[in-house]
């Protein structure tokens, strides 16, 4: 899908490259500087009461805010809405997870349900089970490709305070309809979250579509050299983000590091030419496992035999940096290629500009049951792999020799 550049707005690329500080907080360096300092100094009394008032606007102490967070926070939020007459809140974490844990504890209260897709990744469902029971929430897990269940359970489940979807999905590459999703959550008054951390905002924006809340890990293509992790809670809904996220951020001590937020940075300035060269690479890779004859079936949004093709090409600009693929030869051939890998980095991680290689029965999935892995297509012989900006011909040429 094309994106529009509104006249107001800078271009893409424009955006993530310049440090631009707020103006009023008095530095002005031309490539950020590391603030590690804890906590900030007032020049007077009257000064300092009225920051506490919240009547004057400055630093006060790292946990609550600094200007490594503001200015990744600032960015993010224009890459979310660009293009769009829409404004944004973002709110820099120390991790994906405590980005959405973040949500969970703003969001939902006692009582309250949480309505979520079957195939999102592990570690979320894990949070989301652990801690169902003790805050009282219930957790219902459905397939967000069946609309009509989806909406025959939001009719049933009065108590649904949230739609949490993940697309593309992990590991299976499927894609969700956002715009039908936040039509159905706020028919019947929930809200739409959308963890946009496989696309980045280069490739999908869900508040184009309607979603309430955008989730990342900016660990993977945000940061994009695997060097520090992080997460965001995007809202378009300043005031809910200011008083009620930034406050749990603030009480749990969860805001990135100065140093965390600062590898950020500097990994989103490239944001737009990496996931170009992740998009090029990636479907390249995707032809060349389709013609294999050790492979029953590959996984990529940009291939036009993948069911949500085209879904993802209304959604999404360019189809993203990860592809799945089925080994025929099953668990052994997929520990096997594990075991042969040389370029490829057999690592569970994903989005960063080299090309990480894994094989979820064996590794980030092994606890789940086979028959539950299964339902979502997660088989024995599935390999995910997250490809890089490499010379895609070295990718190629080591599953070549691997897979043999
Ligand atoms: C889609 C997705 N969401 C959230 C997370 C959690 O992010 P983090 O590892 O930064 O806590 C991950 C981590 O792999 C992920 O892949």
């Amino acid at each position: 899908m094309k994106q529009k550049k509104t006249s107001a707005s800078q271009g893409f690329s424009s955006i993530t490259s310049q440090d631009n500080f707020s103006k009023g907080k008095q530095i002005n360096p031309h490539a950020a500087p590391i603030y590690t300092s804890s906590t900030y100094v007032y020049e007077s009394a009257e000064k300092a009461q009225q920051v506490f008032e919240g009547k004057a606007e400055a630093y006060i102490y790292s946990r609550w805010s600094h200007p490594n967070a503001e200015l990744v926070e600032e960015k993010l939020a224009k890459l979310e809405t660009f293009g769009l007459e829409q404004k944004a809140k973002a709110l820099v974490f120390s991790s994906g997870m405590s980005a959405l844990s973040a949500l969970f504890q703003s969001l939902l209260r006692p009582g309250d349900a949480i309505l979520a897709q079957g195939n999102i990744y592990g570690t979320s469902v894990d949070y989301f089970n652990h801690y169902a029971a003790a805050f009282q929430i219930e957790v219902i897990y459905a397939d967000f490709a069946n609309l009509r269940e989806v909406e025959e359970t939001l009719k049933q489940k009065k108590n649904i305070r949230l739609l949490y979807t993940e697309t593309p999905s992990n590991p299976t590459l499927n894609c969700y309809n956002v715009n039908v999703l936040a039509g159905l959550a706020h028919r019947y008054q929930a809200k739409l979250a959308v963890d946009n951390t496989f696309a980045s905002p280069y490739l999908q924006q869900p508040f184009r579509f309607g979603a309430d809340f955008v989730i990342h890990s900016a660990t993977k293509y945000l940061n994009g050299h695997g060097t520090a992790l992080s997460g965001f809670v995007v809202s378009r809904d300043r005031k809910f983000m200011e008083q009620e996220v930034w406050k749990i951020r603030k009480l749990t001590g969860t805001i990135c590091s100065p140093f965390d937020a600062w590898l950020l940075n500097n990994g989103m300035k490239t944001l737009a030419l990496r996931m170009e060269k992740h998009c090029s690479n990636t479907f390249s890779v995707a032809k060349f496992l389709q013609k294999h004859t050790a492979v029953s079936k590959v996984n990529y949004l940009g291939l036009k035999e993948h069911p949500d093709h085209t879904l993802a090409k209304k959604q999404m600009k360019n189809f993203g940096g990860v592809l799945s693929f089925d080994l025929k030869g099953g668990y052994k051939a997929g520990l096997k290629l594990m075991k042969k890998v040389r370029f490829c980095k057999l690592t569970a991680s994903l989005g960063t500009i080299d090309t990480l290689i894994q094989h979820p029965a064996s590794m980030s999935h092994h606890f789940v049951p086979k028959a539950q892995r299964e339902k979502f297509g997660i088989t024995d012989g599935l390999i995910r792999l997250s490809v890089g900006i490499e010379e895609v011909q070295d990718v190629m040429a080591d599953l070549e020799q691997a897979i043999k």
